[in-house]
């Protein structure tokens, strides 16, 4: 969920480990049967399916409407396949204003709220939804998250006559919170935060020599929309150089993950 404009194709080809971890999540969910689960930044549905293959209902929702047209392709075709679950819907809303008439058992959330800068208008809009007593399970970026990719972005943006400061100003599109300050806020909205936990994980991206150019297309596109073609394959090329040593080895890239994983219960 992003106010991206997601390429949906390149998403599912390339970084298909943002759900691949996200099924070590769904441990921590352990949706059970009949529960009415909503998927907040569903993307294009994979995580969502998986939590009604257990047998709860489950609703996933995303602001971009390319990938709630994918996640209902992928899973809704009635074309393709005539014994869909019906207990799978998707639907486009935005994390910061939705409202349904159903309250949750409980609200999951993969690698979406640190795109969302107004992280206490989602975290209201999660509280409304659920029942006395839901959960909230999610998982995003924490504090120190992707630093040394950013940092090297910076530097390579300033090596080319760009003002990072100002660049990052307009274009840094990521809340990567520490535990205090996220757990506070989710306190103050009548949230019990029950599990909390900050931690490293290195993340393999996926194709070879590329995976760090298709990370920083997908993911930090809003650094580099301001460049040229020129301009934009430079900077790549020097954050490759700079990240070389530290992020790549035996022929793959990685990516310097901190991920914050918080249980809270209304
Ligand atoms: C993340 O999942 O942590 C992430 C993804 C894209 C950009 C930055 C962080």
């Amino acid at each position: 969920m992003s106010t991206n404009n997601w390429d949906t194709a390149l998403y599912e080809d390339k970084h298909a480990f943002v759900w691949k971890y996200g099924e070590d999540l769904l441990n921590l969910l352990a949706p059970q049967p009949r529960e009415k689960i909503l998927d907040l930044g569903c993307g294009t549905g994979q995580l969502t399916a998986k939590i009604a293959e257990s047998g709860a209902i489950a609703l996933g929702i995303d602001a971009d409407a390319a990938m709630i047209a994918r996640a209902n392709a992928n899973y809704l075709n009635l074309d393709l396949d005539p014994n869909i679950n019906r207990d799978l819907n998707f639907a486009v809303a935005d994390a910061t204003s939705f409202k349904f008439d159903t309250a949750f058992d409980a609200v999951f959330s993969n690698a979406v709220l640190h795109w969302i800068p107004d992280a206490d208008a989602v975290i209201r809009c999660i509280y409304h939804a659920l029942k006395p007593g839901g959960r909230l399970v999610a998982e995003f970026g924490g504090k120190g998250n992707v630093k040394s990719i950013t940092s090297a972005l910076d530097e390579a943006l300033q090596e080319i006559g760009f003002d990072s400061t100002a660049v990052a100003l307009y274009a840094y599109p990521w809340y990567f919170p520490s535990i205090g300050d996220y757990t506070t806020r989710l306190e103050r909205q009548g949230f019990d935060v029950v599990y909390a936990v900050l931690f490293n994980r290195s993340t393999v991206l996926s194709d070879g020599d590329a995976g760090l150019r298709n990370w920083l297309l997908m993911f930090a596109s809003r650094f580099l929309s301001e460049l040229s073609h020129e301009q934009q394959n430079l900077v790549i090329h020097k954050v490759e150089k700079r990240l070389k040593s530290s992020l790549f080895q035996d022929g793959v890239w990685s990516a310097d993950y901190r991920r914050i994983r918080i249980v809270g219960i209304r």
